[in-house]
């Protein structure tokens, strides 16, 4: 507590699905924070982000702020999705470097948020961050995944040659209430949801699912991930990546059985083998972060599908069905 207790903290993508459940938890701790809006802070211009720092003066910034999306997005913005997020991150780590040695600020931490997307298309399972660079990226969201990998480079060497205390989490694929349900840009779990509460209500006889479901993922509960945030802002000081997951890994046809059950849709599922799969395997070593910080994941999938879909009947009450 002592830790968060007035201290000045900026969290860019704040308002944003893991920004929410993030920003709420450094609240609860007496933390005095501000999220910069994209509307008033474009953070892919250099002049806003030192706006932001010399009007917050704070102490920790968490860098959350991404364009980003499921696998649909990736397709569709593979240029937009490279040039915000490096150009995001190019400039706050650097602004973050002139703002530390302008005002030298006691302590002055940034927590950047990675993604398990920059991971190499066929790394072994469970992903140790020892892997990290052994390879080129599955294809689809590689501009992205390399965009924010740029980050962590960038913040090795700004610890090295100018004492920035800037640390590198690597989460794993995030779901649970507040997730964006919209198809063009959603994950996997939030399209599931959707389109199964959709056809349950409508009463339609099959859902159709991208892939083949023989791939492999994981996911963690949001609040596990934002909870894990606060862990290592906390206790973490190093120049190594640090992966954030609940080391559970799930076929995308069993997760989708999962679904079924927590939706309560009796349809069939059918299996549209035409559209990617992604990467053909996913699941995360995540013994560093319990070494280093401490953290382990507390929600189990089945009840972490439960309360998502909890959240999505009781916002979305539309009774069209999903394209
Ligand atoms: N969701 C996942 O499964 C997942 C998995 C691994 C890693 N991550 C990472 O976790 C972080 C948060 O993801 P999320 O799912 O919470 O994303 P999100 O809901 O899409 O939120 C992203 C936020 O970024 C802000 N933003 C975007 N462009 C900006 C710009 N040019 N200037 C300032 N702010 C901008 C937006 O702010 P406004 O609302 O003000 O426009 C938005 O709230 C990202 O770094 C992402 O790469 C996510």
């Amino acid at each position: 507590m002592s830790f968060w207790r007035d201290r000045k903290v900026v969290v860019t993508g704040g308002a944003g699905f893991l920004g929410t459940p993030l920003v709420g938890l450094l609240e609860s701790r007496k933390a005095s924070v501000f999220v910069p809006r994209s509307r008033d802070f474009d953070l892919r211009e250099k002049s806003a982000v030192e706006k932001l720092l010399q009007q917050e003066k704070p102490s920790l910034v968490f860098h959350l702020a991404a364009s980003c999306g499921g696998i649909a997005a990736n397709m569709k913005n593979p240029g937009k999705f490279f040039y915000d997020n490096a150009a995001m991150g190019i400039n706050l780590i650097e602004t973050a470097r002139q703002y530390q040695s302008k005002f030298q600020v006691p302590n002055f931490k940034l927590v950047i948020v990675g993604t398990i997307c920059a991971y190499p298309k066929f790394t072994p399972v469970p992903f140790r961050e020892e892997e990290f660079w052994n390879g080129y990226p599955e294809e689809t969201n590689a501009p992205y995944g390399l965009a924010k990998k740029m980050m962590l480079v960038q913040a090795q060497a700004y610890r090295k040659q100018y004492g920035l205390n800037a640390i590198y989490v690597l989460p794993v694929n995030l779901y649970g209430p507040g997730d964006n349900f919209d198809l063009e840009h959603s994950h996997v779990i939030a399209a599931l949801v959707r389109k199964m509460v959709e056809a349950r209500r409508a009463g339609l006889p099959l859902v159709e699912v991208w892939g083949t479901g023989k791939i492999s993922r994981e996911f963690l509960y949001v609040n596990d991930c934002a909870e894990a945030l606060v862990l290592a802002a906390e206790k973490y000081d190093g120049p190594e990546p640090v992966n954030l997951g609940a080391g559970r890994e799930i076929t995308v046809r069993e997760l989708a059985e999962l679904i079924c059950g927590a939706t309560g849709y009796q349809g069939r599922l059918e299996w549209n083998s035409s559209k990617p799969d992604g990467q053909p395997r996913r699941c995360l070593d995540t013994s560093r972060a319990s070494e280093l910080f401490g953290f382990t994941a507390r929600i189990s999938l089945e009840e972490g599908i439960r309360k998502t879909v909890e959240w999505f009947e009781a916002h979305h009450c539309s009774e069209a069905p999903a394209r």
